[in-house]
């Protein structure tokens, strides 16, 4: 659903992706840009997105979204999906603010579990437990989920990182509710 809302984006110009993963959105994005730069700060994922994009406009590089080797408004627009969560927030809109241009364009793609209430809140809860030690089988890292922001914290954090929120909608799967909403926030560099 997230991947069909990226599809009707136009004229992306350069555009550099964060945390690109496995390349579920690189191509996505490339069509509809003139350049993307799809990063991610392991060398394994990126060699995953390689084999999987297929597009000319696109390459790859290894970074850490919160602090890169990329220049200063170099970028029309940066997007980031189920990323922010990793990062420590404040230094990664930081850094999408540093290598975009005045007026270029942020997307965030962001899971928002407590926009999920009661008996929902509770089996996504345990899905992510199940899914963890089943499909993954390792044990999460100490403190992991510290850093998932709320739609409201994300908007309080854009704002004062010097980016002006243009709008947000909210993708949810409603066959199951229990799925995670996840909002995509669209913003721009004052
Ligand atoms: C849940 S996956 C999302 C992948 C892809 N964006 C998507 O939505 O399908 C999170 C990705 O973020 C990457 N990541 C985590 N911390 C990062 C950081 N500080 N800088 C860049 N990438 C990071 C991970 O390596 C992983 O590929």
């Amino acid at each position: 659903m997230v991947r069909e809302r990226v599809a009707r984006e136009r004229n992306l110009g350069r555009v550099v992706e964060f945390g690109c993963g496995t390349g579920f959105y690189t191509e996505v994005l490339a069509c509809n840009a003139d350049t993307v730069l799809a990063t991610d700060v392991s060398s394994v994922m990126l060699d995953v997105a390689k084999r999987r994009v297929n597009a000319r406009n696109v390459t790859f590089r290894v970074e850490d979204c919160q602090r890169t080797s990329l220049p200063d408004g170099a970028f029309d627009t940066a997007f980031m999906s189920l990323v922010i969560h990793f990062t420590v927030p404040d230094h990664a809109v930081a850094e999408m603010h540093r290598i975009l241009r005045p007026g270029g364009t942020l997307i965030v793609v962001n899971l928002d579990p407590q926009a999920l209430n009661g008996l929902a809140r509770i089996r996504s809860l345990m899905r992510v437990v199940y899914q963890g030690v089943v499909g993954y089988r390792i044990k999460p890292p100490k403190r992991f989920g510290r850093n998932v922001v709320t739609e409201a914290q994300l908007a309080q954090l854009l704002g004062r990182s010097g980016f002006r929120v243009g709008s947000t909608e909210t993708v949810r799967d409603s066959s199951r509710s229990s799925s995670i909403p996840v909002e995509y926030v669209r913003a721009a560099k004052t």
